[in-house]
């Protein structure tokens, strides 16, 4: 699936990137969506930021770069960017304006509930998917489009609620599961399977199990 096909209307929601916890104050970290590189980072005072992971100067990803402020540094040459993407400063030629044309791509983006969103469409339907009172039990990457997941997750005991890209588990006598699907390209997702404080590691192990051996994959990381 094409940047520019995303762009143009198939995915004008909004898609887990992250989890907050993940891009701490400072920090710039990597992620995917649609096949496009993002970098998310977080100012020491503001909120999170998704852009495209490559320098408008030479094209280094901006995840090897640095945080200095309110300010995304690129590590290659230093040029500096604020949170519009535009350049702020190039070291090299200190008295001289910025080019107008040195300004990264920026995506939309919004914190809930300890979840990062983002979209690639340029004005994004609606808000963010909720889901309070979660947290990450684990996550798995699978070698499938989100389309080609879905009769899968609801053999899982999962049903769509209300966004594509939100499973929650049904007839549970506990506290229910909830599956995020972030796209990371037209053949590959990341499952995120979120569950409350109080649900027993006993009945974690259980879901996170049932997952697994449903796609039969391994874990990426837990
Ligand atoms: S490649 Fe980023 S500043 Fe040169």
């Amino acid at each position: 699936m094409s940047h520019e096909h995303v762009r143009g209307g198939f995915a004008d929601g909004w898609f887990p990137v992250e989890l907050s916890q993940h891009v701490a104050e400072g920090q710039v970290v990597q992620s995917m969506l649609h096949g496009q590189e993002l970098a998310l980072w977080r100012p020491l005072a503001g909120s999170v930021q998704a852009w495209e992971n490559r320098c408008p100067h030479r094209s280094v990803r901006l995840t090897l770069g640095f945080v200095a402020g309110d300010q995304l540094v690129c590590r290659y040459h230093g040029w500096r960017y604020g949170s519009d993407g535009r350049c702020t400063r190039v070291p090299s030629t200190p008295a001289l304006a910025p080019p107008p044309a040195a300004c990264v791509r920026t995506y939309q983006c919004r914190e809930a509930d300890g979840v990062v969103w983002a979209s690639l469409a340029l004005a994004p339907r609606g808000y963010p998917p909720r889901v309070p009172g979660l947290a990450s039990c684990r996550s798995f990457t699978l070698d499938r489009g989100v389309e080609a997941l879905a009769a899968g997750i609801e053999a899982a005991g999962f049903e769509c609620s209300g966004s594509p890209v939100v499973w929650r588990e049904r007839e549970t006598h506990g506290e229910a599961a909830t599956l995020l699907l972030q796209p990371l390209n037209a053949d590959t997702t990341c499952l995120w399977l979120l569950v409350a404080d109080a649900m027993s590691a006993p009945r974690r192990l259980a879901v996170a199990h049932r997952i697994k051996a449903l796609f039969n994959e391994e874990l990426s990381h837990a």
